[in-house]
Formats: structure tokens, sequence, C-alpha cells
């Protein structure tokens, strides 16, 4: 770590960035001695429609566990993103949109954007939809996403939107989890010029539904392949919206009204849906996204995540619309129809901000220089990351070559929990390292716990938690508030805790090292590892199945799964592409194991605990490494285990 390079703010420094070293000293430390002045000054970077007076009350004691912000006032999210932007700014571009073909694009003026979500949101209502009732989303990335989440929040409508890539089994859980009356949807995605049957997946998913909650689906037509049709429950999107009303006046909000659940894997059960609340979200969403990306009117920014995830949520969608910047939407991926495309759309749109996970930067250094090369990225000012740690390679990578040593890289640390960024460089006023996601954010306070619960000072490595709430904050597990409490408020006392473990070096600055749980982060996806056991299990000849995780170099985290068969069975390939088919059927492609090891047994303590510690080991290969292994039942199964592993 000696020889780290610390990239100086004034080597690319944004001149005019908001600002400055001395600056956010001074603000971060007003915002933690004095929150409620601090807060009550930025809540208004936001329209209310009745301006709140109280800021928040909190308490993260378990017994007492509370969170509000901005209680007493009311609003609109919608009407932030949309509304009142028209008197300024009704003819700029609020999204451009960038379709998988290179030759498919669109741009939505803010007028455009105000009178579609009108019709979506009159659209809804006559289908009975109302203030309240959750409303899943399963789309690509097309303008109709955004429409569909803008519209849910006019009418006080609770959106849940269910990345595209995740099976119909996925879909059904999260259909019933929220009781959801209406899906939305589209006839297929296009992603690398390959297409997804998402209405099918939906057509399937009702089938399996627990509760028959769900009446009607509606169809965004993206690609006109054919598509199994229900009368009476199946709607066009252009024949709902085309008829309706261009006038939809929005709900007045309550600012602890939901605006939308997002599910999210934990180390057990099943996926949790996170609540997020529409004052506070709102707030923390447009304060983050203009200061984090610095953000600039006129500025062009592209974040590549898909709305199906939170950094869509709140950096694609919410953060910049609030704040009346233009926002581009990708449907494809970064190396269709070859490995240049990121950078040929900078230079398409002349994008000044571009957003972007480690996997993908890793994805594209193995292509070389060359396809970046061959492209200006003149317009490039800020590059950002978000996801999973990057490791110092790969950042050096995009700064020297993407970036051409012109911008400073925000590595942006927060979770689906979080609602925004709470770790983060300040363009203009952190120097950087790279591999850390630097300093907090205004008004948020880190520490460094032991496993008992003891605040670790100065240089540490730990828990990470935060010692206070700040207005993103997920308020609970939707209908599940005891498990909101229990997972992160019942290992330390009066603490959230975020499930990861990192390290403060001198300067005080956040490396993430890892997570304590059982969750891993497979090219910026969680996953929960139970989830992709009980797929495996369903298999009838598996009698039990242990996944880990182990380092992969463009995935960050590759699937490594141990399988028991049931007595007088044996592993084949057959078998393995069976499983992996299992994992994709229950959960979806990004759940596939990249390996499987077929074994007699696993470690376990004698009280029959696996012990992953040592799987994990065995999976990344370290096997001299493997610790105490003396209170294993059985320890010859150990060796076992190291003879058989699979390598890719
Ligand atoms: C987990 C949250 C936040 C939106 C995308 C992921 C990991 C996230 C970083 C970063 C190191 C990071 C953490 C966190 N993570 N950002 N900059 N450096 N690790 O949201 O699916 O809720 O996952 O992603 O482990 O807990 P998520």
């Amino acid at each position: 770590m000696n020889t780290l390079q610390i990239y100086n703010v004034d080597e690319n420094v944004a001149s005019n960035a908001w600002v400055d070293h001395e600056r956010y000293l001074t603000l971060y430390q007003q915002s933690i001695d004095n929150p409620e002045a601090f807060w009550r000054e930025q809540g208004k970077c936001i329209n209310w429609i009745k301006p709140y007076t109280q800021i928040r009350d909190v308490d993260f004691n378990y017994d007492n566990l509370h969170i509000r912000w901005y209680y007493d006032g009311t609003l609109n999210a919608c009407a932030n993103c949309i509304d009142r932007h028209l008197p300024t700014r009704a003819h700029q571009t609020a999204i451009i949109w960038e379709g998988d073909n290179p030759s498919d694009e669109a741009y939505i003026t803010y007028q455009v954007l105000y009178e579609k979500v009108c019709q979506f949101a009159n659209a809804l209502k006559k289908l009975g939809v109302k203030k309240s009732d959750v409303v899943t989303i399963y789309m690509p990335m097309i303008p109709e996403a955004a429409y569909a989440m803008l519209a849910c929040a006019r009418i006080g409508a609770i959106h849940s939107v269910v990345f595209g890539g995740f099976s119909s089994e996925a879909l059904a859980n999260r259909i019933d989890n929220g009781l959801s009356r209406v899906v939305i949807t589209a006839d297929e995605s296009v992603r690398g010029g390959k297409r997804t049957p998402l209405k099918e997946n939906v057509n399937t998913a009702a089938k399996l539904l627990k509760e028959t909650t769900l009446d009607s689906v509606i169809v965004v037509k993206r690609t006109g392949g054919d598509i199994h049709w229900e009368e009476g429950r199946d709607y066009w999107y252009d024949d709902l919206v085309n008829n309706a009303s261009l006038d939809c006046p929005c709900e007045e909000m309550d600012a602890e009204d939901p605006l939308f659940i997002l599910y999210t894997s934990g180390s057990t059960g099943k996926p949790k849906g996170v609540l997020h609340t529409t004052g506070g979200y709102m707030v923390y969403a447009s304060l983050t996204y203009r200061y984090v990306f610095d953000y600039h009117e006129g500025d062009i920014y592209w974040c590549t995540a898909d709305v199906g995830w939170i950094t869509g949520h709140s950096y694609v969608v919410f953060g910049p619309l609030a704040n009346g910047a233009t926002t581009l939407m990708f449907e494809g991926t970064p190396t269709y129809p070859d490995a240049s495309r990121c950078w040929q759309i900078v230079d398409k749109y002349k994008v000044n901000i571009f957003y972007t996970a480690p996997t993908a930067i890793r994805a594209l250094m193995r292509f070389g220089d060359e396809p970046v090369k061959k492209t200006s990225r003149q317009s490039l000012k800020l590059l950002g990351t978000v996801g999973e740690p990057i490791n110092p390679n790969a950042w050096e990578w995009y700064y020297n070559i993407v970036g051409k040593q012109q911008c400073p890289i925000v590595d942006t640390w927060w979770q689906t929990e979080t609602g925004g960024i709470l770790l983060t460089p300040l363009p203009g006023a952190t120097n950087l390292k790279p591999g850390s996601a630097t300093l907090p954010f205004f008004g948020i306070e880190p520490a460094l716990v032991d496993d008992k619960g003891s605040i670790l000072q100065d240089t540490a490595e730990g828990n990470l938690v935060f010692l206070n709430s700040w207005p993103g904050q997920m308020r609970t597990v939707y209908q599940h508030h005891e498990r909101f409490r229990n997972t992160y408020f019942s290992n330390f006392k009066n603490m959230f805790m975020t499930g990861d473990r990192a390290r403060r070096d001198e300067d005080g600055y956040y490396w993430i090292t890892g997570r304590v749980d059982d969750v891993i982060n497979v090219s910026g996806h969680r996953l929960g590892t139970a989830e992709i056991e009980s797929a495996l299990v369903k298999h009838e000849i598996v009698a039990e199945a242990a996944v880990v995780g182990f380092p992969h170099d463009i995935k960050g985290q590759g699937i490594y799964a141990f399988v028991i068969l049931v007595v007088g069975k044996e592993g084949s390939k057959a078998l393995c592409e069976e499983l992996k088919l299992m994992a994709r059927q229950e959960i979806g492609p990004i759940a596939v194991p990249d390996i499987i090891q077929f074994t007699p047994g696993l470690p376990k303590t004698r009280s029959g605990k696996i012990m992953r510690r040592i799987l994990r080991k065995v999976a990344s290969g370290e096997f001299d490494d493997l610790g105490d292994i003396s209170t294993l039942a059985d320890p010859t199964i150990v060796e076992s285990l190291t003879l058989n592993r699979v390598i890719k």
C-alpha cells in the first residue's frame, strides 16, 4: 500500500466544482455538528407542496426503532422530476435513449416526458390503480420503464421494479410478496442482439403465483415478437395510453409515504423488499446527484445501470431528473456490437459524466486500449464507479486510458438500503486513492466496530456501520418490520449495520474489504448464497448444496457450488448443466454457478454448521491457509475437497 499513488485534486479538478477541499471539510463538520440545521437547509433542494417544519425523528435503538424525515411536509416525487422543470426547460432533453442497435435512438424532452407520464398515470388509474397500491415493473431499458416509475409516483402507487434478467420464479415471488395487481412489461427485451421473452416470463410467473392478486398486465411493444395473449388480463400499452388524457394531477404525498420497494438479497431467506419513502429519498437522491457527479446545467450524464437496481432508481431516474438533467438510458451491453460501444455513445451524445460498474471496466480492459483510443471522449469530465470494490489496476486503466488523466473518478460506496451514495470522493474536493471509496458524504457518520460492537479508532479494520440516519435511508422491509430490525439493528446497538467490512487508513479513507455475511457480489449484482443453494437442492438427486464466492477476473466474484448427491448417484457433466439450468430458472442467468464440485460431504462442525470459511479457501485454491480444522466433525473431508477442487 505504501507505493500507492495519490491523485491530487488539482491535477484534474473541474474548475467550477461545487466544493473544494476546505469547503467540503467545513460543510461536513457543520452537517455532523448540527444535522437539523444542515438538513433543514438541504431539504429545500426539492419542491414541497406543504413545506416541512419537522426535520427528523430517528431512533436506531432496536426496541424503539423508527426513522422519519421531513415528516410533516407533503410533496410529489414525479412533480419534482418533471412538472417543476416545465417553466424553464420544457424543450430540453430529459432522457436520451440509445437502443441496443446503434441506429436506434430517441430524445425525450421534459414536455414529452410530462405528457407520456400523465397519459400512463391516467391509464393506470383507469385500471383501478390507487394510492399505495403496488405495481410491478418488469421491463427492458426503454423510456417506458422510466415513464412507468414516474407514473406510479405521480398517482401515489408504489412501484416495485424487478430486474428484466430475473426469471419467472423470481418475478412471481416478488409479485406475491407485494400483492401486486398490475404488472408492466414488454413483449421482449433486446440486449447484445439477443432477445429475452419478458412477456412469456410474466405468463409463467402468473401461473406460479400463490396469491391470485394479478389482474392486469400492460405490455409495451418493443420487438413485435410472438407472444401468448390472455384476453381480459393483458393490455397493449399503446392502446391504453393513446386515448388517455394529457393531464393528470399529482397526488399529494406525505414525506413518509412509500415511493418504491426494491428487492435485494440478504444472507438468509428470500430477498427483502427494501422500502424507500418519498421526501427523504428525493432529497438525498437529488443532493448526492448534484454534488457527487458535480452536475452543472447542460451536462450530459450517463449511468449504465439497469433500472432494475437501486443505481437505476437513484441515478438514472430520480436523482438526475430531480436536478433537471439530461439522463441517458442505454438498452444494450458494453461489448455489442463491439468493445468500443460505450465510447462511441460518449462521443455521439457528448457525454460529460459517465458512471458504471468495475465489472464492466474489467471486461472492457480485456480488449486492450485500441477500442477506447479510437474514440475521442473529449466531452468526458467525470467518471464514476459503483457496486463493488474496484481493483487498483482497473482504476488506473479507467483513469489513464478512458479518462486520459483528465477526469476524476468517484468510487461511490452505497447499498440498496442506503438509497443513495454514502462514501465517495467529491470531484475537486477529495484526493483520490485507487480502490478507496474515500470519505463520507455530508451528514454521514461512518464507524468501524469490532465483532462486539466497540467502536475502533484511527486506522482500523472492522464492521462498517453508520451511527446516525440520513434522509435516503430505507425505512423498513416491506411487510416484515421485524426482519428490518433484526437484519440491520440487532447485532450492534444503536447503529445501522451494513454487512460490509472496511479498513480506515491514516487519512481517514475507507477501503471496503468484503462482506461479513453470505452475500456475494457477482458483476456488481448482489446474491445470497442461500438463494442459489435452495435453487440447486430443488433438483431431485441433490441432497445438499453449499455455495461460496471465489475471486473472478471479470465478475469480481464467481459462484462456486459444492454439491452432495443422494446416495448412489454420481456427478456428471450433464448433471452440471441441469443444475446450472435450475439456478437460471429459479433466479436468473446471473445466479448460474461458474463451477460445480460434487463432493461426498461438507466440512461441518460437530453441531452441524457448515464451515464456509474452509469452502471459500478451497474454492479460491488457498490450501496452505485453511486455518483450524480440528473442530470439524470429520477432518478428512477437507483433503477430499482440496484434491477434487474443480478448476475452470
Ligand atoms: C453492496 C451493495 C449501491 C448500488 C449498487 C449495489 C458493494 C457497492 C461499492 C463500492 C466496494 C461496493 C458493497 C455493498 N458495493 N458499492 N464503491 N466499493 N463495494 O447495491 O446490490 O445493494 O449492493 O455492494 O458490498 O454492501 P447493492
